[in-house]
């Protein structure tokens, strides 16, 4: 009798836990912006190349299927949004993207986009950051529209944000008629410069480089 004590504990230590588990709800809004290394599926609803919809994209999944991200399994959002204690927030063009999900947060990114506007233009169709950020904005605008001003400016102003942003700047140079125009040590600092432009709009948010 004695000897099961400790494992009665421990199950009840563990109910306790999963008991107060945090909620999607209860765990803070994420948004993310930015390339391939983190669209988890936006691609996938536009008329482009640039898309993760078939293997081996996906082997890894959970499902071992492709679902719009770039990789064979989770990806960085998906890891940080376990640690958040939250399922993923869902691709902003997804149809489910409405009422309880909002809450998640969103995310934005579009394989294929850089910093630079021109960045990725041979893949015809992609969210680029002045979109994103556009996104974001409706996003917010729906967000009220289902908790309200208030609590969707809170939910908002506490969430974590994560921008992914730059590598196809270099990664597609060969592509783009304005890396062309530039040496490699004047195209640098371009990039850097045109980063504060690329997030116009965003006040507060700092570059962590
Ligand atoms: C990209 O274009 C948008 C307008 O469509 C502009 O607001 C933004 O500053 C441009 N970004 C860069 C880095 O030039």
């Amino acid at each position: 009798m004695d000897a099961c004590s400790p494992v009665l504990v421990v199950a009840a230590l563990l109910l306790l836990l999963g008991a107060s588990a945090p909620t999607a709800s209860a765990a803070r809004a994420f948004f993310v912006f930015g390339d391939s290394l983190v669209d988890n599926g936006n691609n996938n609803y536009l008329m482009t190349t640039a898309r993760a919809e078939a293997p081996p994209y996906g082997i890894d999944f959970p499902t071992h299927m492709p679902t719009g991200r770039f990789s064979n399994g989770l990806n960085i959002p998906d890891i940080i949004s376990e640690y958040l204690g939250a399922e993923p927030a869902l691709p902003y063009l997804s149809p489910y993207m409405r009422g309880e999900n909002l809450l998640v947060g969103a995310n934005f990114a579009s394989a294929g986009v850089g910093i630079l506007n021109d960045t990725g233009v041979q893949f015809v169709n992609i969210i680029r950051m002045a979109q994103q950020l556009q996104n974001f904005q409706d996003y917010q605008r729906r967000l009220a529209a289902y908790i309200g001003e208030e609590a969707a400016r809170e939910r908002v102003s506490q969430a974590l944000v994560l921008i992914t942003l730059g590598g196809n700047d270099f990664y597609l140079v060969p592509f783009s008629a304005r890396s062309q125009q530039f040496e490699i040590h004047d195209y640098i600092p371009f990039i850097i410069s045109s980063t504060r432009k690329s997030s116009c709009g965003c006040t507060s948010w700092a570059p962590v480089a």
